[in-house]
């Protein structure tokens, strides 16, 4: 599949006088997404921990590292980046990022999104938080791969049930989601006392569910219900075993930063990792997720290591391939597209992304996804 082509695609309409009705730069992108959304989605979506310094050690971490282009090297011009991760296959090294409470930013919420991955053949990751029952999601998906994120809550019925119902709905792999067994300090929610939680937003898998209907006593009385098992701080790698025992699907660990995480994960017997520290919404001073990249990649031995938090373009993606990361997720940027146009404004994003990222890999002098390697970049 030549995702490049998107490039020609875009001029040759604009010889026919269609211009794009969407920016392509993600900054403008960004602020135009911005503009359109409500103080709170603004809040929810762009903001981040405390002073937002890991937000923006996140984007620094990509400056520091620079490619190192080679040339004349006979590149075919179709590249074929696909790969096959987990069992799923994927035409590009590119997942969605879970997302939740997609209803803050557009009425189609994560049905857009997934009609979005399907077109352009991507893996959706669901969050738990979504703003649409992941049954309905899956319907939606049509048989295009989703991945279910699990954000395990306190009430064990509550979790095998989430688990359950995401393998026979046909999701493929299970990504347990370990940096928010609680919400972290987020300025920016604070200041307009928002929390779309409490407005019984993104709790549809809460509200759908039967485990969850079972031990609700006041059927108004979901919100409350919802925050007595979203908090679980008392999880430890040791409950991955009861994890594994509730369902076959592959097990994936999303947001590990450090070494011995890794080490534990593998331990823990799970399929894959993703090196995130959650868009730099959890903890905030802690380490760019580039930069722990490589000490993860180093501790998973085997494992898939998957990556995220703060990739915006394709020389993004192509640095974190080469330091080792087997895909890449796309987080903010299609929240964005979704808030501008729905299903085309997200299929537009991640075209853009696709396109730029097949070209930077094939003017850079790499004929495939597995000829990145450190070497192809420079640290400065
Ligand atoms: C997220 N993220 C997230 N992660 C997860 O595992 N479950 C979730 O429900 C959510 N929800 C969510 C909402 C919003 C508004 C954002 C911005 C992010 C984190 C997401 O999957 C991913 O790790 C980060 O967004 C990556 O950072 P960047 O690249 O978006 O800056």
């Amino acid at each position: 599949m030549s995702f490049a082509g998107h490039q020609n695609d875009v001029y040759l309409k604009g010889v026919f006088g269609e211009q794009p009705t969407l920016p392509f730069d993600w900054r403008a992108l960004q602020s135009a997404a911005e503009s359109v959304m409500s103080p709170g989605a603004v809040g929810y979506v762009s903001g981040g921990a405390g002073a937002e310094d890991t937000m923006r050690a996140n984007r620094e971490a990509f400056d520091r590292w620079r490619l190192l282009p080679t040339m004349l090297r006979g590149i075919p011009a179709e590249r074929d980046l696909s790969l096959t991760l987990l069992g799923t296959e994927m035409p590009a090294p590119v997942l969605l990022a879970p997302v939740g409470v997609l209803e803050i930013v557009h009425p189609e919420k994560e049905r857009a999104v997934a009609r979005a991955a399907k077109a352009v053949g991507l893996t959706m990751v669901l969050s738990t938080a979504s703003s649409t029952p992941m049954e309905d999601v899956q319907a939606e998906l049509d048989g295009s791969p989703g991945w279910y994120q699990l954000y395990w809550p306190k009430d064990r019925d509550v979790a095998a049930s989430f688990v359950q119902r995401a393998e026979k709905a046909g999701y493929r792999a299970l990504v347990l989601t370990v940096d928010t067994w609680q919400l972290g300090w987020r300025p920016r929610d604070l200041d307009t006392a928002y929390l779309p939680f409490l407005h019984g937003q993104g709790i549809a898998n809460y509200t759908s569910d039967p485990a969850f209907q079972a031990g609700l006593s006041d059927p108004g009385g979901a919100v409350l219900h919802f925050l007595q098992m979203f908090n679980n701080p008392t999880l430890t790698w040791d409950d991955l075993a009861w994890l594994r025992e509730q369902t076959h699907l592959p097990i994936v660990v999303k947001g590990v930063q450090h070494p011995d995480d890794a080490r534990r994960a593998v331990d823990a017997g799970v399929q894959g990792i993703v090196c995130s520290n959650h868009g730099g919404r959890q903890v905030d001073g802690a380490v760019g997720s580039l930069d722990a990249l490589p000490g993860v990649v180093a501790a998973a031995g085997d494992l898939p290591v998957l990556f995220d938090s703060g990739v915006r373009t394709g020389a993004d993606a192509l640095k974190a391939l080469a330091l080792g990361a087997r895909a890449v997720l796309l987080a903010r940027p299609w929240v964005y597209g979704l808030a501008l146009a729905g299903q085309p404004g997200v299929e537009h994003v991640l075209r853009g992304l696709l396109a730029d990222l097949d070209l930077q890999l094939g003017l850079s002098g790499h004929r495939t996804v597995g000829d990145l390697t450190p070497d192809s970049l420079v640290r400065i």
